[in-house]
């Protein structure tokens, strides 16, 4: 068995999510800015997730679609906005039947690990001059959080990160590179830090950690599994908690790219 095989499919929990992740909402409605989507604009969400951000990109009048690979997460975004479109599939590999103005993804193109496949299909799904608009983890996204969680990964004997790593978290120039590669031209591009402040000091660590990095927790006993929980969080507990609050270090990757015509 290789490394990689090793991860354990990401099997996404719509309450968790929510639960866990309500930043994502609050951040994400800064991206939808850079998508300045207009009414009548037919849009994707790609990677919509529970389908909050996919409304609130409605709310403008444009015709906006939610497409995710996971039944869990778009069952609870259709019973929250049965008005919405929502299609499952897999963003390397989705057809629309007419292409659309804009392609816009949230917090969703790091668990997507094969970019040139994924920003292939958005360039077929989009119209010539249409827009993609994203945002990311970028090259140092919760770097502390990783080098914490193989500390304690050691300690059992597991092999560390990158070996099994389940995301994709590109630099501003590799990820312009590849955008370039395809077809698009980069309108605006920005790499920056910004930590998240996590709810209930360090519980909201462990919550944040059994809610995205269950990939690789999934492969450990439960006894492993709480040892790794509590280690990661002495290690990592000196560079992420500030005043008391606790903060998971992301780096994000926010970008406006046009297909070019
Ligand atoms: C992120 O939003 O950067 C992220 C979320 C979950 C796992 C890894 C990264």
């Amino acid at each position: 068995m290789t490394d990689q095989q090793q991860i354990a499919a990401k099997i996404w929990d719509p309450t968790l999510y929510d639960n866990t992740a309500q930043y994502i909402l609050y951040y994400g409605e800064d991206v939808i800015k850079w998508l300045a989507p207009k009414k009548g604009e037919n849009i994707i969400d790609l990677g919509c997730g529970t389908g909050h951000l996919t409304a609130k990109i409605a709310e403008s009048g444009a015709n906006v679609t939610g497409v995710d690979n996971s039944g869990a997460m778009l069952q609870e975004a259709k019973k929250q906005y049965p008005e919405i479109p929502f299609i499952q599939a897999d963003a390397t590999n989705f057809h629309l039947d007419e292409p659309v103005e804009a392609v816009f993804s949230n917090a969703a193109l790091h668990w997507m690990t094969e970019p040139q496949g994924v920003i292939s299909s958005v360039s077929k799904a989009l119209k010539p001059g249409g827009r993609f608009i994203g945002e990311m983890g970028a090259k140092e996204n919760i770097a502390t959080i990783i080098a914490a969680i193989n500390m304690a990964f050691v300690e059992i004997g597991q092999e560390p990160m990158p070996a099994v790593f389940p995301w994709y978290f590109p630099s501003l120039a590799e990820y312009a590179t590849l955008l370039e590669e395809n077809g698009f031209t980069v309108e605006q591009m920005a790499q920056f830090q910004r930590p998240t402040a996590l709810n209930n000091g360090p519980e909201g660590l462990k919550s944040w950690m059994r809610n995205f990095a269950d990939p690789l927790l999934d492969t450990l006993s439960e006894e492993e599994r709480e040892f790794v929980l509590e280690r990661t969080i002495t290690y990592a507990e000196p560079a992420l908690v500030d005043d008391d609050t606790w903060f998971a270090d992301y780096v994000r990757l926010r970008f406006v790219a046009v297909k070019d015509k």
